[in-house]
């Protein structure tokens, strides 16, 4: 089968999200706590990784799908070595009616002053950028590596000097922790090109001991900015935008927030994600995923490949955020085992 597919739900797939490595520069507390993720931690071995040219190989099927975009994503994806050469195979893949594709990735900003020119003439799109404090104490406590917040802000004026433009930042909002640091944020970025998004602070695997408590529900971020800065609301772009947009009244940008636990998107979430060592995951909160790594390493042809995607996600019914807010369901769904979000990607 080519051609566009469509899941239980009639969500066709856009988006491929593939994860290049598990390892990362920081220990985000609420992503990969130092407790955890030690020097012991059973990180993968290389040849466990998917190759460039595996995912090269993949990727072309999942275009011949349907997908519009693709986004890198770790761990830290700005470790794996060569990545340009990645970069470089895929922006030249493009759509089955000709338009070329997104491709962009998530970074922590630690390396991007030193690879920013080198993405851009790869050919990467565009590029988001974590950062959730700019007080230096406080993202030092939250990346638990000791990275300093203007080193984070000179990748992000790098990649904005170089064209990998709009350039998004996402910060986890943790309350208690990081919530004095909104609108601080917002000021910091408001009229610099630079698009903020707020996260909720999501239950994504098991190990950051997440609690409902430390939530901090977008609708009282979006106020509590507006107290400063009035908003008005944006229309989302495409249907399957994970964030919800606002604009600044006097015309200094916009920001976004990612509601993902007080308003979930599964309704119209197109996102397939692969992880490291080649699993295709259906959801971010999904225990298990499909092993295309083991047809590709077992002499599967192309039409194999594609079959075998199609089928995947012709069978998906994976709507996790939205049955974990239903009173019924999200007791059961809320225990079921899942995998990390350095594993997977964000
Ligand atoms: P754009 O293409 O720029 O709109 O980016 P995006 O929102 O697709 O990707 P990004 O990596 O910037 O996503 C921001 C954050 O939203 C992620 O780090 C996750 O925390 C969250 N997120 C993204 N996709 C999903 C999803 O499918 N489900 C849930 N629950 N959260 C998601
Ligand atoms: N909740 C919300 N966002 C998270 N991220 C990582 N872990 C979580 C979590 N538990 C975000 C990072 C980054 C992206 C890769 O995912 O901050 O923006
Ligand atoms: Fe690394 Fe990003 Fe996870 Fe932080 S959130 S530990 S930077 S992968
Ligand atoms: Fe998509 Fe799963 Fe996130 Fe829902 S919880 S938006 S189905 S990835």
């Amino acid at each position: 089968p080519r051609g566009i597919v469509t899941d239980t739900f009639a969500r066709p797939m856009r988006d491929l999200r593939v994860s290049i490595t598990d390892r990362c520069n920081f220990r985000c507390i609420y992503c990969m706590p130092r407790a955890v993720f030690d020097k012991d931690y059973p990180f993968l071995p290389h040849d466990a990784l998917l190759t460039f040219e595996e995912i090269e190989r993949l990727a072309r099927t999942f275009v011949a799908h349907g997908v519009e975009k693709i986004r890198l994503t770790g761990g830290e994806p700005l470790l794996r070595k060569n990545i340009e050469w990645l970069i470089e195979r895929l922006a030249r893949l493009s759509t089955p009616d000709g338009r070329p594709l997104d491709v962009t990735l998530t970074t922590n900003g630690s390396l991007l002053a030193r690879k920013a020119r080198a993405l851009k003439d790869a050919g990467l799109t565009r590029v988001t950028v974590s950062l959730d404090a700019l007080d230096d104490a406080l993202f030092k406590r939250m990346n638990d590596a000791d990275f300093a917040a203007a080193s984070v802000l000179e990748g992000i004026a790098a990649a904005q000097a170089v064209g990998l433009e709009p350039l998004k930042v996402n910060m986890v909002v943790k309350r208690g922790t990081n919530d004095g640091e909104i609108v601080p944020m917002a000021r910091h970025f408001k009229g610099s090109g630079v698009v903020l998004r707020f996260i909720e602070y999501m239950d994504v695997g098991t190990s950051n001991g997440w609690n409902m408590a430390e939530v901090l529900p977008s609708a009282d971020v979006v106020a509590r900015i507006a107290e400063v800065f009035p908003l008005v609301p944006l229309e989302r772009h495409t249907p399957a935008e994970t964030a919800q947009r606002w604009a600044y009244a006097d015309g200094g940008g916009e920001i976004g927030v990612i509601s993902s636990v007080t308003r979930a998107f599964c309704g119209t979430c197109t996102r397939a994600r692969l992880s490291t060592e080649g699993k295709l995951y259906l959801c971010l909160f999904a225990s298990a995923g499909h092993d295309l790594r083991a047809l590709l390493r077992n002499g599967a042809s192309d039409a194999d490949i594609a079959t075998a995607i199609a089928r995947i996600w012709q069978g998906r019914e994976d709507r996790y955020s939205l049955l974990r807010g239903s009173q019924t369901a999200s007791a059961s769904v809320a225990a079921a085992p899942r995998v990390e979000m350095s594993y997977i990607g964000g």
